[in-house]
């Protein structure tokens, strides 16, 4: 469980439809000079481009060139009986051995042809996702303290499997699919350093010790990694390239949300509880708002993003317009009913107002207008769901991923 830290009573959390305030969203389908977009290749131009630069400089900040990956293989064998293949990759995220690097886990069912993979990152390191003895034990520094066997930062034998109720890797292979993991701490620690460790350091400019107002947050970076897990996944000839789906629960939530708006070799893009920064209307404030966000976690969003605490409706942009950059690829959003801290209706209505988008785009878009019962999946290319329960991953989650993947995205 992760802590949802409180600071006193003076930001009150907004938890009743009718104490919200009035709002008027952005129109994804108006451009800042006032241009009604009406064409796809207007959307493409004129619209995304401008969309994806605004949510750049003002929300997650703009993120560097990447340079070219390297990676060096640590281990291989059989898992699951001989069912896949357990691969474990050094993947150096400038190229360089001496520079950052992150350790992908991929587990690979063995098959005659190409198979679509799940990448998604963990929070607790790879080995906290299986029982599997073979998975190397992380040296990287861990954010739970003496807590599910994390001992001055750092991952011990007894933390193998802590999360392991939220990765049914033996299932999702069973039905297909691979899964590539890796520990989100590798590419950026989850604290407030002034970006002193993690990737950013490795990509300032001469002089530079901290990321401007508009530059990369750690959600960024944690999408930039995400995006050098792909550069390593486009090289496996085993991988099908146009069936590489990302996924990430909460604040990863909102990482594979902007991890798919920016690198198109998404083809699918999963939001499990994502809330505030992720898929729930910013403007609702309804739950977590964007004051307490960024009081909470300063390092997620860039400096910028602090110009919206209880200023939503100056933002130039809201989240169901994060949604309409993944247009027309399939996206599914999760929603768990006893999670109101993300705002599941702000999370569903954000699939909503995307769907004109989609829909110019010549797609099915959201295919209902009201929120569905627990448990029934809307699976348009637009996906919704919401399940009774708390925040968190479960096995019904993951079948609703893979039932969403298997119709959404067929092979070529
Ligand atoms: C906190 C935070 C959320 C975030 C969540 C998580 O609850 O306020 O924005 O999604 O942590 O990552 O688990």
């Amino acid at each position: 469980v992760l802590a949802m830290p409180l600071f006193g009573q003076e930001i009150k959390v907004l938890y009743d439809e009718a104490e919200l305030p009035q709002f008027t969203l952005p129109d994804p389908l108006v451009a800042a000079d006032g241009t009604k977009i009406t064409s796809a290749e207007a959307w493409r131009k004129i619209r995304r481009p401008e969309l994806l630069a605004m949510f750049e400089a003002e929300v997650y900040g703009k993120s560097p060139s990447p340079q070219k990956i390297s990676s060096r293989v640590l281990s291989e064998g059989d898992a699951f009986g001989g069912k896949a293949t357990r691969r474990q990759v050094r993947i150096f995220l400038t190229g360089e051995e001496a520079g950052p690097h992150t350790d992908l886990l991929l587990y690979l069912p063995k098959s005659g042809s190409p198979v679509p993979v799940v990448a998604a990152l963990n929070f607790k390191g790879n080995h906290s996702t299986s029982d599997d003895p073979e998975i190397l034990l992380p040296k990287s520094w861990m954010r739970a303290n003496d807590a599910d066997g994390i001992k001055n930062h750092t991952a011990t034998e007894k933390s193998r499997g802590a999360a392991k109720s939220r990765w049914p890797i033996e299932r999702i292979v069973d039905r297909g699919y691979a899964v590539a993991t890796a520990y989100y701490g590798d590419i950026d620690p989850d604290f407030d350093d002034q970006f002193q460790n993690g990737v950013h350091a490795a990509f300032y400019a001469e002089g530079q010790t901290k990321p401007a107002a508009d530059e990369w947050g750690s959600i960024a970076a944690w999408a930039f990694g995400l995006s050098r897990i792909v550069d390593y996944l486009e090289q496996q000839d085993a991988i099908d390239h146009d069936r590489m789906i990302v996924m990430g629960h909460s604040r990863l939530g909102k990482t594979s949300l902007w991890a798919g708006a920016t690198d198109e070799r998404f083809a699918l893009v999963i939001s499990n509880n994502s809330g505030c920064g992720g898929a729930a209307l910013s403007r609702r404030r309804f739950g977590e708002s964007v004051r307490r966000i960024n009081k909470s976690f300063p390092h997620w969003f860039c400096d910028n993003f602090v110009k919206y605490d209880d200023n939503e409706d100056a933002c130039p942009v809201d989240q169901h317009e994060l949604i309409a950059l993944i247009a027309p690829r399939p996206v599914l959003i999760c929603s768990a009913e006893e999670d109101r801290w993300a705002d599941p209706h702000g999370e569903f209505l954000a699939g909503l107002y995307a769907d004109p988008v989609y829909r110019l785009l010549g797609t099915d878009g959201l295919a209902v207008e009201e929120m569905p019962p627990l448990d029934q999946l809307v699976n348009s290319r637009i996906g919704y769901r919401i399940r009774p329960g708390k925040h968190d991953v479960t096995l019904s989650d993951w079948e609703a991923y893979l039932d969403f993947a298997d119709k959404q995205l067929t092979s070529k």
